[in-house]
């Protein structure tokens, strides 16, 4: 299943993002891919999914590291930007399998540059830039995207 969704400004992208907490509550752990170029709002998004779960402080893109872990009210997260990584090998040095995406959560920047490496996703989103404001697709089985109750205003 498809949804999309406009996205105005960055706190709608933000208020996406606190939506995915559904999905989270009703599965321990899957693979979230965000898609889009350079600024689309993928942490944007992820921020406002880590709120939104009770994360606080400071959430900014783990650019340097490529992984920032979170364990909050008994949810494994971890967020993964991978605009850096020079090759998809390198995805063996972080530690994944410390995260198994049975029982935690992944937030990936970038998938396609781990790609043939990392675990297929549960949820895809992309995010568009429009001349103003975004674009967010969101592709999933049904069940998912219901679980986020997207189609509540
Ligand atoms: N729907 C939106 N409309 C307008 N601006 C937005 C929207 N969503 C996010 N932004 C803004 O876009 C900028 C880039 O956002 P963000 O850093 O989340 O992008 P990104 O996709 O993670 O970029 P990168 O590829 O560098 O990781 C930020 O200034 C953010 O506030
Ligand atoms: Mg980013």
């Amino acid at each position: 299943m498809i949804a999309e969704r406009l996205l105005v400004d960055a706190a709608a992208t933000e208020a996406l993002g606190a939506r995915l907490v559904g999905l989270l509550s009703v599965h321990r752990g899957g693979v979230i891919h965000l898609c889009g170029p350079l600024g689309a709002g993928k942490t944007t998004l992820a921020r406002g999914l880590l709120r939104a779960l009770g994360v606080v402080g400071p959430i900014r893109s783990p650019t340097y590291t490529l992984i920032e872990p979170y364990e909050i009210n008994g949810v494994e997260v971890i967020h993964l930007d991978l605009y850096r990584l020079a090759e998809a090998e390198e995805l063996f040095g972080l530690g994944l399998d410390d995260y198994p995406p049975e029982r935690c959560w992944w937030l990936v920047e970038w998938p396609e540059r781990g790609s043939g490496y990392l675990p297929s996703a549960t949820l895809t989103i992309n995010l568009e830039r429009l001349s103003a404001g975004r674009r967010a697709r969101l592709e999933g089985q049904a069940t998912l995207i219901a679980a986020c109750d997207f189609d509540r205003e």
